[in-house]
């Protein structure tokens, strides 16, 4: 049978910090590493994985499509958990071959998974052709995967920015009404992701704690979601609060009413400011979030000493992984040989340092 191919990319939070399941406001790009997968159908129903980035194959039939665990290989729930979303979703499906090779490095808070969740759903989609998904179907069978094969609660931000994302732009996403606007970021807007190895897994519990937290936060608040209350509601309304909790849904609202203010920064293209509204994202991530971690905020202290750096914090859900920076396009060179210098000498390592615009989503 004819093979085809689909390809997912990586994306970076740009703003918007554990809004999403809060049903709040985020900035996403899309970014130039990404996962493809190369797929042919079966006439019966077995489905057969093998990987060049992720260790191991697997292999078993649709009947079967139960969450992996540990010391098995865990990646394949992404995949069999979103063959699982779309039969839900009432996809009749078939037997495949799938080949995955991916240049996202993984454990980065790029979003690894979510890029592996839609290049299947894209796949799956053409090999079982008949029915016909909305996008936001398709980036709801992937956080289905993650809710129900991986374990972690998340939001649709990861899913609805990888497939939907467009080239220079920052995709804004109301994670209430899922708006979705392609906002311009100039042509000189470039990024330098840094990687700092410090490995972030989502699934060891401290996301799905956060999560808790904030669900706590809106429940003694009295609103269903932490996008019901403004900065000011919630200094009001402080003393309801355990402390810890407070400084949750500081962050969380916080992050929305930055995201709001960030949309007025890229409509009159003020990236300065743009950029000062990330380094405060990543001083409530230390002070209040906790989502931090020691290697994340040198990289983020090192680009506010930097000149031409116009913001940096990290990306995703935190805990390690990747920190983003905001450049314009001629500092990009410079930045990138500096920081990771300046990295080597205080880790004893270089980090992965990325260099990407803004790019298109999944196809
Ligand atoms: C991870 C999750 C997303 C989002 C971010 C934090 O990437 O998968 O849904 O919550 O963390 O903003």
């Amino acid at each position: 049978m004819n093979e085809r191919t689909t390809y997912a990319p990586a994306r970076a939070e740009l703003l918007g910090n554990h809004t999403d399941y809060n049903e709040g406001l985020v900035l996403a790009i899309a970014i130039n590493v990404g996962t493809t997968i190369s797929g042919s159908g079966r006439a019966d129903t077995q489905f057969n994985l093998s990987s060049e980035g992720f260790p191991d194959s697997w292999s078993g039939w649709i009947d079967q499509f139960t969450p992996q665990k540990e010391p098995a290989p865990t990646w394949p729930n992404y995949v069999i958990g979103v063959g699982q979303a779309l039969q839900s979703a009432g996809v009749a499906l078939k037997g495949a071959d799938l080949h995955i090779s991916t240049t996202i490095p993984i454990g980065s808070g790029l979003s690894s998974s979510a890029a592996l969740e839609i290049a299947t759903a894209l796949q799956l989609l053409k090999l079982n052709p008949g029915k016909e998904l909305a996008p936001l179907e398709i980036a709801k069978a992937g956080q289905w995967a993650e809710h129900h094969f991986s374990g972690v609660k998340c939001g649709l931000l990861d899913q609805i920015s990888v497939l939907m994302s467009k080239e220079n732009h920052a995709t804004f996403i109301d994670c209430r009404s899922f708006e979705v606007r392609h906002l311009p970021l100039g042509e000189e807007t470039e990024f330098v992701i840094v990687h700092s190895g410090v490995n972030h897994a989502l699934d060891s519990g401290d996301y799905n704690e956060r999560h808790a937290d904030c669900s706590e936060a809106a429940k003694l608040l009295g609103v269903p979601f932490l996008r019901d209350v403004t900065p000011g509601e919630l200094e009001e309304r402080r003393s309801l609060l355990p402390e810890r909790v407070y400084r949750r849904a500081v962050h969380v609202v916080g992050e929305t009413a930055r995201v709001a203010s960030a949309v007025s920064c890229l409509a009159h293209g003020n990236m300065d400011s743009f950029g000062k509204l990330m380094f405060e994202s990543h001083r409530s991530s230390v002070e209040n979030f906790e989502n931090s971690c020691t290697e994340q905020d040198f990289l983020v202290n090192f680009s506010a000493g930097f000149d031409g750096c116009k913001g940096a914090r990290l990306s995703g859900g935190g805990f390690g992984g990747a920190t983003i920076h905001l450049l314009d396009q001629e500092k990009t060179a410079e930045f990138s040989a500096v920081i990771g210098d300046a990295y080597e000498k205080q880790f004893g390592r270089q980090p992965l340092i990325l260099k990407t615009k803004a790019c298109h989503g999944a196809h």
